[in-house]
């Protein structure tokens, strides 16, 4: 799945199209050309997506300017590095402190945040969000656009964090609650979301909470979406929660910014297909 590029020139320079890019490093297992690229053909867009490894987000940027980008994904570790170098940013995006797209308005560079609307986007398809009690592992970029975009929904999000700091910097920037990592099993609460990247590929056999913990909570939700079905949420199905992975937050963030950068309604259906085609035969399960 390598189709990253350290090259200042990672797209064509004589390539007629529209072009896009993600920025981040490494990028060799992002899933992000492929669906963005399986996007614009259904939609019948002439455009290309490009993957740009880079050692900076000042480098993100010079590159983006220089090949003339409509648009681009940020991804880490750039997601707040590349703020300084941007010439706006959307209220999401400012509140949230973190960047995950870039839109080129005739060559003023535009951050937004499309990570908390996947979320909510997604999950609506699966629980009602107002009046529920979240609790969200983790305190980090992931973790600030889920508290931002549920209380948006009308959620309650409670902070729990290995690092007690974080948790109450992130708590206290949005009002909401954080528990100690040690009473976490002690809390009642509808959902788990777990924004933590413990169980990720290739370290699959970790889990970030221990089962019987998992098991308190009538859904779990797992951000990571390689592999698709994780330790966490594995083990959580066993003990009859409902679960959801991070797959289709990863396409509805996607979407949004397909939505962004092109003003169409996004081929959804379409990205949804090919991203689980690829973790599929990756073995993603
Ligand atoms: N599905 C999607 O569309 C989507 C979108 C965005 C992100 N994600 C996923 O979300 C995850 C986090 O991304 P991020 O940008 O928030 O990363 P981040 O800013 O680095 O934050 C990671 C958080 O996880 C915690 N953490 C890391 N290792 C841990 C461990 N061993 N035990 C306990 N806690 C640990 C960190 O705790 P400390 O504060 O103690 O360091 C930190 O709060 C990644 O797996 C990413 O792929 C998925």
């Amino acid at each position: 799945m390598d189709n990253s590029s350290t090259h200042s020139d990672c797209m064509a320079d004589q390539d007629p199209a529209d072009r896009f890019a993600i920025f981040g490093n490494p990028l060799s297992q992002s899933l992000s050309p492929l669906m963005h690229n399986a996007a614009f053909a259904q939609m019948g867009i002439a455009a290309r997506y490009g993957a740009c490894q880079t050692d900076n987000a000042a480098e993100a940027v010079r590159q983006f300017r220089r090949m003339g980008l409509r648009g681009a994904s940020i991804t880490l570790p750039f997601k707040e590095s590349i703020i300084p170098f941007l010439d706006e940013m959307d209220e999401s995006a400012e509140t949230i402190g973190a960047v995950n797209t870039i839109v080129n308005r005739d060559g003023r560079l535009m951050g937004y945040n499309t990570d908390g609307i996947g979320l909510t986007d997604d999950l609506r398809e699966w629980l009602e969000i107002r009046g529920k009690t979240f609790v969200i592992l983790g305190a980090g970029g992931a973790a600030r656009a889920a508290v931002y975009a549920l209380l948006q929904a009308g959620g309650t999000p409670v902070v729990v964090n290995r690092t007690l700091q974080k948790a109450e910097a992130l708590a206290g920037r949005f009002g909401c609650r954080r528990v100690p990592v040690a009473e976490i099993g002690e809390l009642r609460a509808d959902c788990l979301i777990n924004t933590t990247p413990v169980g990720m590929f290739p370290e699959v056999d970790r889990t970030p909470l221990p089962r019987q913990v998992a098991a308190c909570f009538p859904y779990v939700m797992d951000m990571i979406y390689n592999p698709i079905r994780t330790r966490l949420l594995r083990e959580a199905e066993a003990a009859g929660c409902a679960v959801r992975s991070g797959v289709g937050m990863f396409v509805r963030q996607g979407a949004e910014q397909f939505r962004l950068w092109t003003g169409m309604e996004p081929p959804i259906e379409r990205m949804m297909n090919v991203v689980m085609e690829r973790l599929l035969k990756n073995g993603g399960d």
